[in-house]
């Protein structure tokens, strides 16, 4: 029976990742190690709560003695690690945690994966390590091109720059000490339990709120769509087939501009839900500073080595998506209560 760490479990991929895992396999065991920060929410996995596969354990990635205690409590076989800081906005304005969490996090597990799984010199055979990173650290692209995984890093933002700054770690930890590692770097993913102060749920929440729709600069920024049960999928066969030491990229040749998904998003609620929701609630608003202009993945690489491909057009999955926060609505006022409004306050007025 495999082991898997995941870290940053209750948060938006993290939890669409255990419900993927423990529903496709009945022979694994998940450990979920989440700080519950405002983006961690155990209303994600309460289906789970039942689940003997199933444990959940509080506590921070940065704390050695949380981690350390793990691996000796149980026989890890995968540390998957989402744990992050992972909102861009918020990094212009606090960049400290970014470093804490992404950057010194990351390397804690390492150090624990390693002291666990290492000899000195060769690592225990069926041990490996995977690092959820993202597109944000090749930077900006032009109107043309893609990301490769050769591209060099060139990450603009504070959060894009802790990410690459783990990235190389966890490369310096295969280069260094041969410890089995991947890396994955997807595009924007979209889906089920997303907070509300990413670009597809705040918008969904403030059309159901009828409030206006904040879109920064000319709105003509471009994101790579890609649906969060695809991007499962791709880190499960990476855990399972990925080349130890290689780098993949995940996307969903799904390019879209801003102002294309609020406009969507709008049409939708509009014809389904309330004729009073139309374009008139859009509002431009100052653009972000050092705003990246496009990304665009290339998956060839785990399109070809590992087989996968993504299965949900963009035009199934919005709908799916806008479908399942019109359906939990519990859920979205579960996880604006509290310091939300302050917040959105703050980034908006
Ligand atoms: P999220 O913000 O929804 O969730 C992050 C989770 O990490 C939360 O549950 C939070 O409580 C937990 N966490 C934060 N700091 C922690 C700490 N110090 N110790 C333990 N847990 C901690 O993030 P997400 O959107 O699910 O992203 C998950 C990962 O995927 C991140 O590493 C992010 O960089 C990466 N990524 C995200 C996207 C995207 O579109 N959302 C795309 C590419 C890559
Ligand atoms: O590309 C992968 C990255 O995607 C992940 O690494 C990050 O963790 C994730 O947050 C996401 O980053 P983005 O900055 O692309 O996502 P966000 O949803 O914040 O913004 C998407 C685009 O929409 C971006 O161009 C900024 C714009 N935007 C965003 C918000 C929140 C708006 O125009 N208005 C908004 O209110």
């Amino acid at each position: 029976m495999d082991t898997y760490l995941v870290t940053g479990g209750a948060g938006f991929i993290g939890s669409n990742f255990i419900h993927y895992m423990l529903k496709k396999y009945d022979d694994i065991k998940v450990i979920n190690l989440d700080k519950l920060t405002y983006a961690g929410n155990l209303e994600n996995l309460k289906s789970l709560n039942e689940n003997s596969n199933y444990t959940f354990v509080e506590g921070d990635i940065c704390d050695s003695n949380i981690v350390n205690d793990l691996f000796q409590k149980y026989d890890i076989d995968f540390v998957v690690n989402f744990a992050a800081e992972s909102h861009v906005d918020r990094s212009i304005l606090e960049p400290e945690v970014f470093i804490r969490t992404n950057v010194l996090g990351t390397v804690i597990l390492l150090n624990a994966a390693k002291s666990a799984w290492s000899d000195g010199n060769n690592f225990k055979i069926g041990k490996k390590y995977i690092q959820i990173s993202t597109d944000e650290v090749y930077g900006s692209l032009g109107k043309t091109g893609y990301f490769k995984e050769n591209t060099p890093l060139c990450p603009h933002s504070p959060y894009s720059s802790s990410k690459a700054s783990a990235d190389l770690m966890v490369k310096a930890y295969y280069d260094t000490y041969k410890m089995p590692v991947n890396i994955t770097r997807c595009s924007n993913n979209y889906g089920p339990y997303q907070f509300p102060e990413k670009l597809i749920p705040l918008i969904i929440n403030n059309c159901l709120n009828k409030s206006e729709l904040p879109v920064y600069g000319d709105g003509l920024n471009i994101r790579d769509w890609l649906y969060v049960e695809d991007h499962c999928k791709a880190i499960d066969m990476v855990i399972n087939k990925g080349k130890l030491g290689q780098v993949y990229n995940i996307g969903g040749h799904n390019e879209r501009t801003n102002i294309h998904i609020v406009k969507t998003i709008i049409s939708y609620i509009h014809d389904k839900v309330d004729s009073l929701v139309t374009e008139d609630l859009i509002k431009y608003v100052q653009d972000r500073k050092g705003h990246d202009r496009r990304y665009g993945i290339d998956p060839s690489k785990i399109k070809t080595e590992l087989g996968w491909y993504p299965e949900t057009k963009f035009e199934d999955g919005i709908v799916k998506t806008i479908e399942w926060y019109l359906q939990n609505n519990d859920w979205m006022e579960s996880v604006t209560s509290g310091n939300y409004q302050k917040y959105y306050k703050e980034m908006y007025s």
